[in-house]
């Protein structure tokens, strides 16, 4: 059979950062910036696979139960063991591997490198359009919570999978309702900017926090935090006051996006951008000094706002530049792309 191509999208989440595990609201959009894997056939009952920007290679059978490997070769390793054990029989395969999302950045390549993984496996077992997409993001989730060890929620899988050309998309994270909203730029532009620290969800807080927001939860009496109020929350104990009181003011943060975008209102766009790295900074407490200090310079020369972007302690700080206003050179441009699917093979 002939070679089959997949791409998954690096994602930028415009605004409701650490919600979604806490059942709430999030304006992702995926990126031009991806992962592409093309899958030719390979040896019998076993994957061969290419690292082809960092040069390595890894080989293991096609088994549920394979050792998870490290770095790179665990998110390979967990969507074809998370494929098999959801029942695909998938047949052995050769896997090339490249991507341009900057890794640790925020930008979420392991989203872009698992979707893409499970869309080039499927097709190369005949299954062109997969399973359903929410399933498939609940999948590729596995892989970042039971191989990597991130506790990581659905925001980045469901971004890669329903991204939208020149739409965010609001994601309703109790329903998993996804509406596409338009994200028109007239002339304003958002970047991206490296901090240059890098983070892993694994090893950070992030972990610390998904247990804090358990924790508030079961004290609040709530099954979660998309249900807490403002008042009873105000009562928890120090940090899970200032926990609960992030994500209460951030999901609220989402749908005045949302209006801002919908009212073509990008001033107050960049006024969300800042109140929610305030948020993150002061109440969730998921940055670093020097995201910060980008945060401020970025706002010193003339972005209308700007804020950390994914799960934080580093990574990249989104902003947004109205007309005639100059981003640094190290910006990376973003704009809304289309979601992960199958290409022409070359
Ligand atoms: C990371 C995780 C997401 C989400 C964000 C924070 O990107 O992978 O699930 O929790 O952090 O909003």
């Amino acid at each position: 059979m002939s070679a089959v191509r997949a791409f998954g999208p690096g994602r930028v989440n415009l605004i409701g950062e650490h919600t979604d595990y806490n059942d709430g609201l999030c304006l992702p959009f995926a990126i031009a910036a991806g992962v592409t894997v093309e899958a030719t056939d390979g040896p019998d009952g076993a994957i061969a696979a290419h690292a082809a920007d960092l040069g390595e290679d890894d080989a293991f059978a096609l088994d549920p139960d394979v050792e998870p490997g490290d770095g790179w070769r665990t998110f390979v390793r967990g969507t074809a063991a998370e494929l098999l054990r959801a029942g695909h029989a998938l047949r052995g395969a050769t896997l090339t591997i490249r991507g341009d999302v900057p890794r640790g950045s925020g930008l979420s390549s392991s989203a872009a490198l698992e979707v893409a993984l499970a869309l080039a496996l499927l097709a190369h077992d005949g299954l062109a359009e997969p399973v359903d997409r929410r399933d498939l993001a609940r999948l590729c989730s596995r892989v970042e919570n039971d191989w990597v060890g991130a506790q990581t929620g659905l925001l980045d899988q469901l971004a890669a999978l329903f991204g939208e050309e020149g739409h965010a998309v609001r994601l309703d994270m109790r329903t998993l309702t996804i509406e596409p909203v338009p994200l028109r730029l007239d002339g304003w532009r958002l970047v991206t900017v490296d901090s240059g620290v890098e983070h892993t969800h694994a090893g950070s807080g992030y972990n610390d926090r998904r247990r804090e927001c358990r924790a508030a939860a079961e004290q609040l009496g709530v099954t979660s935090l998309r249900d807490a109020t403002a008042d009873t929350a105000a009562r928890l104990p120090a940090p899970l006051d200032r926990r609960v009181r992030h994500v209460l003011a951030e999901n609220t943060r989402v749908d005045e996006a949302v209006a801002a975008l919908r009212g073509g209102d990008l001033e107050r766009l960049g006024a969300l951008l800042d109140a929610s790295h305030a948020s993150l900074r002061d109440d969730y407490e998921v940055s670093v000094p020097e995201v910060d200090r980008l945060v401020e310079r970025l706002r010193g020369d003339g972005a209308a706002g700007a804020r950390m972007v994914g799960g934080g302690f580093g990574g990249a700080v989104l902003a947004l530049y109205p007309p005639g206003a100059e981003p640094p050179s190290d910006a990376l441009a973003v704009a809304p792309g289309p979601p992960a699917r199958l290409l022409e093979a070359e």
